[in-house]
């Protein structure tokens, strides 16, 4: 299909990223998505949308700049306020992974009992679909999950470093009467140097990997799934190459969702349990890369 309107081929695809399916969102609502992925996590964990006192949103997709996503969801779940504050977060795709450190430090706290953390992106609004260095890579998706007293992690590893032109898209900016419209750049697609990210993927990945282990007193051989960012089977081919770990532990979907930004390690772990792989006890490690360049690694005991 892509074949069809762009310079490039089902086998190029395959070979350099593993995608072979993605979804695009077209009639549907983004918001809707995210609210039924929000209402079956609350459902899986035997609560209803009342007993809900803190909703956290990873996105860089929301349609407004304000409202924010996570006061929709509660909108669309139905939950009245006003005592479950809502915010989202902006950490491309490393936001599920920040938003776990953040739920951490909520319910240590006692600041929250039931927090739904939900992840949801449209990435294929993104794209300029004249370009094929980026649009065959991305898909649209939604996941949530409910943290609760006790789901602490083990340990974690969150980074930042400023590097402002790897991945990078624009607000859309119009020059205000005060300004020539000079050093405004109205350009509104995702832009990145695909082979740079490439690179720092793999080696930020394996480096934080190997720290958040060694800091729980764990070794690899102890993590039961290894749940990384899915943006290309070839950058967690390579992760999972340097750690020396076996396939099995590393499951993908991008294969058939594309990158979906932030939702991805969210719909990992909602297929690893619903197909029954992922028993509770198990150790997850979870590790994202994403625009910044920032990274974030954590294990949780599910
Ligand atoms: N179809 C056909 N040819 C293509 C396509 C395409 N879709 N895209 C690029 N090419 C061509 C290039 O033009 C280049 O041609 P040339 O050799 O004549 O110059 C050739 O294929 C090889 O290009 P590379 O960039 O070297 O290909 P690479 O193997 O590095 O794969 C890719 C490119 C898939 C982008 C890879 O670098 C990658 O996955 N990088 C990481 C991207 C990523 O994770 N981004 C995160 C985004 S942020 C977030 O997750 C939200």
């Amino acid at each position: 299909m892509l074949s069809e309107f762009l310079d490039t081929s089902d086998e190029w695809i395959t070979t350099r990223t593993g995608i072979k399916t993605r979804h695009i969102l077209t009639d549907e609502r983004f918001e809707d998505l995210a609210t039924e992925a929000s209402a079956r996590a609350i459902e899986a964990a035997g609560l209803c949308p009342d007993d809900i006192d803190y909703i956290i949103c990873s996105n860089v997709s929301n349609y407004y700049v304000t409202p924010h996503l996570a006061s929709i969801i509660q909108g669309g779940l139905g939950i009245k306020g006003p005592n479950c504050p809502t915010m989202d977060i902006n950490v491309a795709c490393v936001g599920f992974v920040y938003g776990l450190d953040i739920c951490d430090a909520l319910l240590a706290t006692g600041r929250a009992h039931n927090i739904l953390l939900v992840a949801a992106e449209e990435c294929t609004r993104f794209c300029d679909w004249t370009d094929r260095n980026c649009s065959v890579l991305f898909g649209d998706g939604a996941g949530a999950v409910v943290l609760t007293q006790g789901d602490n992690l083990l340990a974690r590893h969150m980074t930042s470093t400023p590097m402002r032109d790897v991945i990078v898209y624009r607000n859309p900016m119009e020059p205000t009467p005060f300004e020539t419209g000079e050093g405004i750049d109205t350009h509104h697609a995702l832009e990145m140097k695909g082979r740079e990210v490439f690179r720092m993927a793999v080696t930020s990945a394996s480096r934080d990997i190997s720290q958040v282990v060694a800091d729980a007193g764990l070794t690899f051989d102890d993590i039961d799934y290894f749940l990384l960012h899915q943006a290309n089977l070839r950058i967690n081919e390579a992760i999972r190459e340097n750690l020396k770990q076996p396939e099995e532990k590393f499951p993908t979907n991008v294969q058939r969702f594309g990158n979906t930004s932030s939702a991805a390690i969210p719909l990992l772990l909602d297929e690893g349990v619903r197909e029954g792989r992922i028993k509770r006890g198990d150790l997850l490690l979870m590790s994202a890369f994403g625009a910044g360049f920032v990274t974030g690694t954590a294990i949780v005991r599910y």
